[in-house]
């Protein structure tokens, strides 16, 4: 099936390394340092070439990583939390996906096409018919918790294919799903779904489960679904043996020693760092980008002012707990540096000034939530700014 250019967005392939290389050194002058401490933002792919632990990483074996059951003895509120996040969702087996238990049945039609998504409990089955040829694939992987949207992959002959339909919340219901045509499909197999290649596979299970790569070994039956602890602090058995036998409480990566360019990249190796978005030339997409936060984050005036640590992903997202939606409970972070006492003054400057407008819910206008065609749900951009009417979307 032929792809729109939009494919690009959501998985984008691995860049020849010599790209990558002189993108990272025109960004700033100075070669920075892979592993902590850099004063850039780095390609993610570099990241995963440095001695330290980075997520996505999939060197260690199997048998390195003990699951979050193991971590929760010991660390019994943080775990009870961050199993109810929607990053701990981001994947599981399709007969597991709350979202088709509560639909059984979803139907969907593209020209001649009708589509039916049976579930049960035992499986969730795409059925296509067009006249009377049907076409069928049982579901196996459903990826997304679904705040905004679920994606579905199934297997044939050994590689794995992504649904042409996707879930979304907004529609409670099914439409096509991103980065595919949305022309009428021209046989039963484009109807189905598309054959990600090995290497996209890969990626999406490094970014939405745990340990499906180890030893460099692709192995989606091994995997924890979803991100859970050790996809972000590494392999936990060294750290388990040490407490256990008293050696301390060392032996595994906690992010709260790096510094603030470090830690947004650090969540980037997921939501993609400003450099994996510059490199692959996501910048040239418009509202599309919207969805890659350390991009838009570190284009704000806020940050490249500053590179402050009261601004990385952690300063305003507890990793372990839900996401927060009452937007007055961020205003705090903001008023660490736009004081709200000093009365907006044109005296001081504009990062103590407050606000000449108002004094709370300050990112209800400054991080506005935008909608990008197609995808039925609205992102927050996170590059801070002033919204002026009419004034085209910053790229
Ligand atoms: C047998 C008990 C035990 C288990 C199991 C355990 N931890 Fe810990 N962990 C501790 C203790 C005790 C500390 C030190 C006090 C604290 O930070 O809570 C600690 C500290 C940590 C730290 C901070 C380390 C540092 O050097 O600052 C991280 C990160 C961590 N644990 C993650 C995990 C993860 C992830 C798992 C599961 C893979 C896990 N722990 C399993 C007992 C345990
Ligand atoms: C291993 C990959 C990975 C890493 C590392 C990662 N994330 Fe995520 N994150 C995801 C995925 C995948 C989702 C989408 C989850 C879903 O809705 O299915 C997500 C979703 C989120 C959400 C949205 C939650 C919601 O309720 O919609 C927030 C906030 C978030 N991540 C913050 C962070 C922060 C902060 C860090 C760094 C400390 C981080 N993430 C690191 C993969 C990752
Ligand atoms: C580089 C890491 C990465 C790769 C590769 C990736 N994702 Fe994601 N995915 C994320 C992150 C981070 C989010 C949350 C932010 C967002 O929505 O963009 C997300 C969000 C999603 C969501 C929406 C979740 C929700 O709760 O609404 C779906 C569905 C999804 N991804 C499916 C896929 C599929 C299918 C693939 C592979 C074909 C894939 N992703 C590849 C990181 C990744
Ligand atoms: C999305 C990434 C992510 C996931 C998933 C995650 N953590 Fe963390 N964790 C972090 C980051 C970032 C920090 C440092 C910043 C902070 O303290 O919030 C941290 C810090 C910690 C610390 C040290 C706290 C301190 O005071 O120094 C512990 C212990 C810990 N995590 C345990 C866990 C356990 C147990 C799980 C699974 C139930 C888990 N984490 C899941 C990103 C994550
Ligand atoms: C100044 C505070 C702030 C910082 C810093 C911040 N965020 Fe957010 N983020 C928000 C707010 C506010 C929302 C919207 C919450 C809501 O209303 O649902 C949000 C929402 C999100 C979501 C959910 C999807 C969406 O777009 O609404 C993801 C994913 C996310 N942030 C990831 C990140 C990552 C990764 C970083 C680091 C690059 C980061 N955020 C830094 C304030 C912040
Ligand atoms: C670490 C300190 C820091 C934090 C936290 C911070 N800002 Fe800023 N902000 C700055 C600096 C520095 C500037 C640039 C001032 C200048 O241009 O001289 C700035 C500029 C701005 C501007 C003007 C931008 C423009 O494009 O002209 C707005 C609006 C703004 N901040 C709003 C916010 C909001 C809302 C938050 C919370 C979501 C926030 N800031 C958090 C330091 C910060
Ligand atoms: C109702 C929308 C709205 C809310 C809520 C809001 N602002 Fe603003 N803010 C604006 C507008 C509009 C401007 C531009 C004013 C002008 O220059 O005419 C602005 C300007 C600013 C500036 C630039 C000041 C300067 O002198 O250049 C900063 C900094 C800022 N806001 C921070 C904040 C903070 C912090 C909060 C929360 C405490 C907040 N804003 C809440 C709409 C809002």
């Amino acid at each position: 099936m032929a792809r729109s250019p939009f494919f690009l967005l959501l998985r984008f392939s691995t860049w020849p390394a010599v790209l990558l290389f002189s993108f990272y050194l025109v960004s700033d002058g100075a070669p920075a340092q892979i592993g902590a401490g850099s004063s850039i933002s780095l390609p993610t792919e570099l990241r995963l070439q440095g001695a330290d632990w980075w997520p996505r990483k999939a060197e260690a074996p199997r048998e390195a990583y003990v699951g979050t059951a193991t971590c929760a003895k010991c660390h019994v509120s943080k775990a009870a939390a961050q199993v109810t996040t929607a990053m701990a969702h981001a994947s599981m087996s399709a007969v597991d996906s709350e979202s088709l238990r509560k639909h059984p049945t979803l139907t969907f039609s593209l020209g001649p096409y009708n589509y039916e998504l049976e579930s049960n409990a035992s499986k969730s089955t795409l059925f296509v018919r067009k006249e009377k040829d049907v076409r069928s694939h049982d579901l196996l992987w459903a990826f997304g918790f679904s705040h905004m949207g679920q994606t579905y992959l199934y297997e044939q002959n050994g590689d794995f294919y992504e649904a042409h339909l996707s879930f979304y919340s907004a529609l409670q219901g099914l439409d096509i799903t991103p980065g595919h045509e949305r022309t009428i499909p021209k046989g039963f197999d484009d109807a189905l779904g598309f054959r990600q290649p090995d290497t996209e596979i890969k990626r999406c299970f490094s970014c939405h489960t745990t340990a499906s790569i180890t030893k460099n070994e692709f192995n989606p039956a091994h995997a924890f679904t979803g991100v859970t602890c050790e996809a972000c602090h590494g392999p936990g058995s060294d750290h388990v043996a040490a407490v256990k036998s008293g050696q301390g409480t060392g032996a595994i990566f906690n992010p709260n020693q790096l510094a603030p360019v470090d830690s947004v990249d650090f969540c980037g190796a997921c939501h993609r760092t400003w450099q994996d978005v510059v490199g692959s030339g996501l910048t040239g997409v418009g509202v599309f980008n919207v969805r890659f936060a350390p991009y838009r984050l570190e284009n704000s005036k806020c940050w490249q002012k500053t590179r402050s640590n009261l601004l990385t992903c952690v300063a305003c997202h507890n990793p372990h707990q839900p996401l927060v939606h009452d937007s007055a409970s961020y205003d705090s972070r903001c008023l660490q540096c736009h004081g709200a006492e000093q009365g907006g003054s044109k005296k001081i400057a504009i990062h103590q000034r407050a606000c000449p407008v108002r004094t709370s819910d300050c990112v209800s206008c400054h991080m506005p939530k935008i909608e990008p065609p197609n995808l039925h749900s609205a992102f927050t951009d996170h590059w801070i700014r002033i919204i002026r009417l009419g004034k085209p979307y910053p790229n």
